[in-house]
């Protein structure tokens, strides 16, 4: 890679990443998921351990991706075992990155058994409960002081208006929003992006390799460490 690969703006630094998508279990073998593929967490895992950082990298259902050379990974299921890796890595953490789908509702009941269709009956509704925010949560806690949190946010409609609110509703310092869109974001190779900060900045990231969307977010992120 290029120049950022001599670059060792991130040595000494703990940075946190979560990637992929969680899955939430209706019973033994069926769930809910999303279509997160974990490529956008992974180039950031590798962009980081090349700038120098100690990275731990939170995955969630990434099993077609090699593990990141360099980083610690810990590999989790649904939402709730993603909170708690999510939050041991953090408490020495300098940066936190959001960038799993974290699924905002599991199903009520988990059933032990496979759930059977039967003959005379329509299927029953399937409850939902709220998953909690991990990134609300870490950037309403900070962990450590002086911690850096930046979520992600992929959006179909209004892109930075319901970024900008998502920025304010979430409390992390930058929020990096994708329009998902056909070549766009989920399971493709590259992507685009605007990164927005509690500064009021918008930093535009064209069309490209997902290794360039994690080294702008590591330039801004470096700029807000203390
Ligand atoms: N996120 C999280 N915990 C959740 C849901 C989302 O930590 N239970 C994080 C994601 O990792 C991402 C950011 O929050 O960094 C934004 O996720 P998004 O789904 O866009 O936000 P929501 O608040 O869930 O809003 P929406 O209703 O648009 O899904
Ligand atoms: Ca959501």
């Amino acid at each position: 890679r290029g120049p950022q690969a001599l670059n060792q703006d991130l040595a000494g630094r703990h940075v946190v990443i979560s990637a992929g998508g969680t899955r939430e279990p209706l019973d033994p073998v069926r769930y809910l998921g999303n279509r997160s593929s974990g490529k956008q967490g992974y180039a950031l895992a590798r962009t980081a351990v090349a700038r120098g950082a100690r990275v731990t990298l939170v995955a969630a259902h990434t099993d077609a991706l090699a593990d990141p050379a360099g980083a610690d990974v810990v590999h989790v299921g649904t939402a709730v075992q993603l909170r708690e890796a999510v939050l041991k890595a953090a408490a020495d953490a300098d940066v936190v990155v959001m960038a799993a789908a974290v699924a905002d509702f599991r199903p009520a009941r988990y059933t032990e058994g496979k759930i059977k269709k039967k003959d005379d009956q329509e299927p029953a509704p399937v409850g939902l409960v709220r998953n909690p925010d991990v990134l609300a949560e870490i950037s309403a806690d900070r962990p450590a002081p002086g911690q850096v949190v930046v979520g992600f946010a992929a959006e179909t409609d209004d892109v930075l208006v319901n970024g900008r609110s998502k920025l304010a509703r979430k409390g992390c310092d930058l929020l990096v929003v994708n329009e998902v869109g056909d070549r766009k974001a989920f399971g493709t190779e590259g992507n685009e992006a605007v990164v927005l900060g509690t500064d009021g900045t918008e930093t535009a990231v064209p069309f490209g390799p997902k290794e360039d969307l994690a080294d702008t977010v590591w330039d801004l992120v470096v700029g807000r460490l203390a």
